[in-house]
């Protein structure tokens, strides 16, 4: 009975489904089904209703013959979810196209049921897991799955799908390894985009039977081997990038083959050899990149008949001879930089014909001869650096008024004659380098006019007469070095009013009469040189306000006392040289001093500094007392490491088995399970010591062991027992107990098991996906914070950590972090003492650029590593990189991205950034770079950062709340 119910239905659905328009049915419910997995946050499905007609659909198209459904197109809609296997119903489906939307998950392979399919583009997706085979899929003509997280092995079955056109799949996460062989197959393809993917080995000969290929884009992989001769059947190829890999050889003649092409990209490779000259008859060139090689020879003559050649880049190779002379005359050239080779010669004096030149540059070269007169003419100048070659003679006079120009460096060269007046027209300049030329004459007034100005090095010329009073106008000025020159006269006491000035540098001159008093209201300055001049009359006592770290006022013939404060921040060098410069008895006493004493009656000043010096030693007797207590203290305690510990016998460790114990806080363990650490449970070696884990016998979880070097023992012992010791908080790592005898010093302490901030941020769970979301990591960077505003504004005296690093910020179970490791940290008060007191410690890329030239430690240098950790956990990169460039850091990386927002989101880590958390990783990234500023007073306090971090918090809430919000990195 029941069974024959199911036939007739069953019966009955066939025969309604002969019909299409019941059939709809079930497309519009597989299509409410694809809908039901996503979300739509700006509602473009609004219209995806049960019992309407999927063609009304928003997005979706149908045959009109059969009503079928045959496209779905989403570009671009903020939808996030997974793509529903239900998109196998729908049997007539020719086009799903749904890129650069947040879908995650894998690509169902129901999809092998839509046998129509001719279009299938999901890039620009979060989409992960390994590919199904979608082989069946025989009609497929445009298939882009580039820029996802698509993981496994690389899909060979493309070379099956015959009828590609199309082909991405660059910029995923597939296993190492080669191009198939079977690509090659592919004899209609005309777009192939490899790019990011992992792939190794050479190219197979077979890609070069792809006739058809228009562009080849295999860049940033690591594919070896040279470019081959075959490379000039593709006679269709209008684009090549293979930047970024390991190629090496020569490249082949046959390149001149392809005359339709017109991007060509090999930088960053190790191609040797020189240019076939025919190159220069690949006239449909509009970019050619082949910076970052081992090129040598000329550049082709060909280069300077070209007539779309748009961008010319050949820097870091070894090119030499000169510039074809007509380079740039029949084309729109906009950029063009030919840095780091030897080229010799003048420069092509067409380059600027036809008004599109941007950006030149010839750094580090062996041009000479003068500038040619047409690029006085060049408006379109944003960028201009020839420093380091044999340039000599005037610069042309329409040169100095560019309106557009930001930047011009003419550095070390041999340039004469002055400038010109007509530069308060360039209303651009930020940056003037002229330094190490032979330029002379005066500095004329309206260069005060450039009111962008920025960076003015005017030093090691033969510039004379007076320091314009004008330049006190230059508002935004930062760095203003005029060296080694023959100013004279009296230094403007206008000067002053350049408020943002950080470095000011007038040694080496002439310059005579008084140092202005008013340079007190340098607020920012950093470093101050007025060294080899003429100057008379005192140092300013108002000058102590200033929170300098360098200043140089020696060699003048200045006079009287000077200011304590100035002396002990820059030491006798900085005033040796004034014969009748001297210093106040009691200050001599703090540090020797080669200068005489001045005799007068001592003032409240130096009771100040007598005071400073009795709380020196008050705290030095402090700390004696300290340690000695807590020596007594466990020395009481003292307990033995039973003999029958087997382990540490066999290890030798000595006879010496007395251990003294210092319990911290109420943990229960054994001496004896301390001293028989295994191996096995290393779980890290830190700057001061290995750690291990240990698992407590009573079944109290685990501790952590801190082994320390013999050598640091004391220090380290000291320094960690002393401030872990007496801390209590939630985002300080915990220290239980030490343990001290001779050969071996242990300190136990919490064990954090999810390891230290920098693994986990470069830890990847299954599928690519990053362990730490973007959530997950601004806890961290509260969290992180409160610990540190903790060291430096609760507890006292404050304790400075003087090594925060993300390997130093641990992540117990529940990822809330703990600052850890104050093996090198120390009391704010011991801090400026004599440099004798503080080595230079710290870790690459986290040490705040002032510890290059003072031993002063502030806390401030805490604020800039965490600036630092704070740009590791936004951008998800390491505070040092190669391709940040030689000498270069994360700080200085970043700096370079915040021109526009479109820069700016790219610094953002690619890994965890979505449409709806940009706005907010961007708050943080702005925290950091004020924390990263350059100027120790610009940057805020710990509780300030503190402050800041919280009213950054994500917004889970404002999906697109901060859509059209401006990102104004610079106010
Ligand atoms: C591709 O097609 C060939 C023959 O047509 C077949 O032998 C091979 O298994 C197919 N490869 C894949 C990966 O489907
Ligand atoms: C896929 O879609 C994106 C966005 O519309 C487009 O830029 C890209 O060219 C498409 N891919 C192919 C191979 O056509
Ligand atoms: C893909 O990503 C999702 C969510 O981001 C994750 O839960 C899943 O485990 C990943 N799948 C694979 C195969 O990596």
């Amino acid at each position: 009975m029941a069974r024959s119910h199911l036939m007739l239905a069953v019966f009955l659905y066939f025969c309604l489904c002969m019909l299409p328009s019941l059939c709809q049915n079930e497309e519009t419910q597989a299509l409410i089904e694809f809908k039901k997995q996503l979300t739509d946050p700006f509602k473009y499905l609004a219209s995806w209703k049960d019992f309407e007609s999927p063609c009304q659909f928003f997005g979706v198209s149908c045959d009109p013959k059969t009503g079928m459904v045959i496209g779905i197109s989403l570009d671009n809609k903020s939808l996030s979810g997974e793509i529903s296997p239900s998109i196998g119903k729908l049997k007539s489906l020719t086009s799903l196209v749904l890129p650069s939307n947040l879908l995650a998950g894998s690509l169902p392979s129901e999809l092998n049921n839509c046998v129509n399919l001719r279009v299938l583009n999901v890039t620009g997706n979060n989409m992960n897991g390994t590919l199904p085979d979608l082989s069946k899929l025989k009609r497929l003509q445009i298939l882009d799955l580039s820029i996802n997280y698509f993981s496994g092995a690389f899909p060979a079955w493309v070379g099956n799908l015959t009828s590609l056109v199309s082909l991405g799949l660059g910029d995923n996460e597939f296993d190492e390894g080669g191009i198939p062989q079977n690509l090659g197959s592919l004899r209609n393809l005309t777009w192939l985009y490899l790019a990011g993917s992992h792939l190794t080995g050479e190219i197979p000969e077979s890609i070069f039977e792809m006739k058809a290929l228009q562009t080849l884009d295999i860049c940033r992989n690591k594919i070896s081997g040279n470019l081959p001769t075959s490379i000039g059947k593709l006679s269709n190829l209008n684009k090549i990038e293979l930047f970024l890999n390991n190629l090496t050889g020569e490249l082949p003649v046959e390149l001149a083959n392809l005359t339709l092409l017109e991007e060509f990209d090999i930088s960053s490779n190790q191609i040797s050899g020189t240019l076939p000259p025919e190159i220069g008859n690949l006239k449909s060139l509009k970019i050619f990149h082949v910076y970052k090689n081992n090129f040598s020879g000329k550049i082709p003559s060909g280069f300077g008949d070209m007539h779309h050649l748009i961008a010319f880049s050949v820097y870091k190779n070894n090119f030499s001879g000169e510039i074809p002379e007509n380079l740039g005359r029949f084309s729109p050239m906009n950029s063009i930089d030919m840095s780091e080779n030897k080229f010799t010669g003048r420069f092509p004096k067409y380059l600027c014909r036809r008004k599109s030149l941007q950006f030149f540059l010839a750094v580090e070269n062996n041009f000479s001869g003068e500038l040619p007169d047409s690029y006085g003419s060049c408006e379109s100048l944003v960028r201009f650096r020839v420093c380091q070659n044999n340039l000599s003679g005037k610069i042309p006079d329409g040169f100095w008024s560019l309106p557009n120009v930001k930047m011009i460096d003419l550095s070390n060269n041999h340039f004469s004659g002055g400038i010109s007046t007509i530069i308060r027209s360039a209303a651009s300049l930020s940056q003037l380098i002229l330094s190490n030329n032979r330029f002379s004459g005066e500095i004329p007034n309206e260069l005060g006019q450039v009111s962008g100005l920025e960076k003015l090095y005017l030093d090691k010329n033969e510039f004379s007469g007076r320091i314009p009073a004008e330049l006190g106008d230059l508002k935004q000025i930062s760095s203003l070095h005029m060296e080694d020159n023959s100013f004279s006269g009296p230094i403007p006491s206008e000067l002053a009013r350049c408020s943002r000035l950080v470095e000011l540098d007038l040694a080496s001159n002439s310059l005579s009469g008084s140092i202005p008093s008013s340079f007190s209201m340098f607020l920012s300055l950093n470093s101050l040189n007025l060294s080899g001049n003429k100057l008379t009359g005192s140092v300013p006592t108002s000058l102590e306000k200033l929170k300098l770290s360098s200043i140089d006022m020696s060699n003048n013939q200045l006079s009287g006392i000077i200011p304590s404060d100035l002396w002990t921040m820059g030491g006798d060098k900085a005033f040796i040289g004034n014969n009748r410069l001297c210093i106040d008895e009691s200050t001599r006493s703090i540090m020797k001093s080669d200068l005489s004493v001045c005799y007068q009656k001592t003032g409240d000043k130096s009771n100040f500094m007598k005071r400073r010096i009795v709380l020196f030693y008050l705290i030095v007797f402090g700390l004696i007392v300290v340690i000695g207590g807590l020596m007594l203290v466990s020395y009481a305690n003292f307990r033995h490491c039973e003999p029958s510990l087997g382990k540490k016998d066999e290890k030798g460790k000595g006879d010496d088995s007395k251990f003294r114990l210092e319990s911290f806080h109420l943990m229960e363990f054994d001496v004896d399970e301390i001293c028989s650490l295994d191996e096995d449970n290393l779980i890290g070696t830190g700057s001061t010591g290995k750690v291990y884990r240990l698992d407590l016998k009573k079944g109290s979880g685990s501790v952590a062991v801190k082994k320390i070097w013999k050598k640091d023992a004391v220090k380290v012992l000291t320094a960690e027992m002393e401030i872990l010791g007496m801390i209590r908080h939630r985002n300080i790592l915990k220290l239980y107990a030490c343990l001290i005898n001779e050969g071996s010093n242990f300190l136990v302490l919490e064990y954090m098991a999810n390891g230290n901030l920098f693994q986990a941020l470069h830890r990847q769970i299954k599928g690519g996906k990053p362990e730490l979301d973007w959530h997950q990591r601004y806890k961290i960077a509260v969290g992180a914070a409160k610990g540190i505003s903790y060291l430096h504004h609760d507890v006292s005296p404050a304790v400075i950590h003087r090594d925060i690093k993300s390997t130093n910020i641990l992540l117990d179970e529940d990822y809330e972090a703990k600052i850890a490791d104050f093996g090198v940290a120390r009391l704010a008060e011991d801090s400026n003492i004599g440099s004798g007191f503080s080595s230079l410690t710290g870790t690459h890329g986290y040490i705040a650029p002032e510890m290059a030239y003072t031993l002063k430690i502030t806390d401030k240098c805490d604020v800039y590593s965490f600036g630092v950790v704070l740009l590791e956990l936004v951008t998800g990169r390491k505070p040092v990189e190669d391709d940040y460039g030689e000498g270069k850091d994360i700080v200085y990386w970043v700096t370079t991205h915040l021109n526009n927002k479109e820069e700016t989101f790219k610094v953002l880590d690619r890994k965890v950034v979505s449409e709806d958390i940009q706005e907010d990783m961007i708050k943080v990234l702005k925290v950091a770079t004020v924390c990263t500023s350059k100027l120790p007073n610009l940057r805020p306090s710990m509780k300030e950062v503190v402050k800041m971090l919280i009213d950054a918090q994500p917004h889970k809430s404002s999906v697109h709340t901060g859509k059209n919000e401006k990102v104004d990195m610079y106010t």
